[in-house]
């Protein structure tokens, strides 16, 4: 994966980024509205732990991340953060939480059916009764005929990114393809494949993990669904109907 995405070679560039993000208080404001009493916080594919690291100024919460270089910046940057190396399609905490979050489309990297079940199966084994899920992912894909050009300010200093998007119906991947030419002269290409699933996909794969929707929404946290980007809230309802 590490290959795969330029921000996953450079965690330093990926904060930078996102500091314009506003993904964790749009899931606090969700959290606030759905389960004001939550205390305690899991984040499933946290990153750098950039959410992470605003939500525990809230919450008491645990970050899981399935590449060692993220979590070894996370260590090294926010120090104060609990964060580990796990996989969410099998990792066991021994705990439950009172939230679950999946930010930053980390689930559409999991891209087979078998792998998004699992994933799933985890949230469940980490929910008690009531637990809220918070799941920001695709559920559209991005097309576009032409590629676009833009400008970016980087940690590295500016770059122009040229972005082609690729849909693939069959597979349900989006694939976003970047070649980054900065003004130093570098350049650098990645690729990244997303799973999209749809909002009765997400809901089914909820509520065969023992999960009630609740809310969609869009990526400002309040608005209906345009796509690409949502919020999917759901609650815990008791026994997985998978079982
Ligand atoms: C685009 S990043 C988002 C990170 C973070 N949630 C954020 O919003 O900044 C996607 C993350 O998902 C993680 N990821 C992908 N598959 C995973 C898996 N099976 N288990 C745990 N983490 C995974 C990647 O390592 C990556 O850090």
């Amino acid at each position: 994966m590490e290959e795969t995405n330029v921000f996953y070679r450079d965690p330093a560039l990926y904060d930078a980024m996102q500091e314009d993000s506003d993904s964790a208080e749009v899931c606090r404001a969700l959290i606030e509205r759905h389960h004001p009493q939550a205390t305690m916080l899991i984040d499933f594919g946290c990153g750098t732990g950039r959410d992470l690291e605003v939500l525990a100024k809230t919450y008491t919460c645990v970050g899981v991340d399935l590449q060692t270089r993220l979590v070894d910046y996370a260590h090294r940057v926010r120090p104060d953060l609990a964060v580990r190396v796990g996989d969410m399609r099998n990792v066991c905490l021994d705990r439950t939480a009172d939230v679950l979050v999946c930010l930053g489309n980390s689930l559409a990297y999991v891209h087979d059916n078998s792998g998004i079940r699992a994933v799933f199966r985890t949230f469940a084994r980490h929910a008690h009764t009531d637990t809220l899920l918070v799941i920001c992912s695709p559920v559209a894909p991005i097309v576009r005929e032409q590629p676009q050009t833009v400008r970016m300010r980087t940690a590295h200093g500016p770059a122009s990114v040229a972005i082609r998007y690729a849909w693939d119906l069959e597979t349900q991947i989006n694939t976003m393809q970047r070649h980054w030419v900065f003004d130093s002269g570098d350049e650098a290409h990645d690729v990244i494949r997303r799973r999209v699933l749809g909002p009765r996909e997400l809901e089914l794969h909820a509520s065969l993990a023992g999960f009630e929707v609740v809310e969609f929404v869009d990526e400002s946290g309040s608005g209906r669904l345009a796509g690409p980007g949502a919020y999917v809230v759901a609650r815990h309802i008791g026994r997985s109907r998978a079982d």
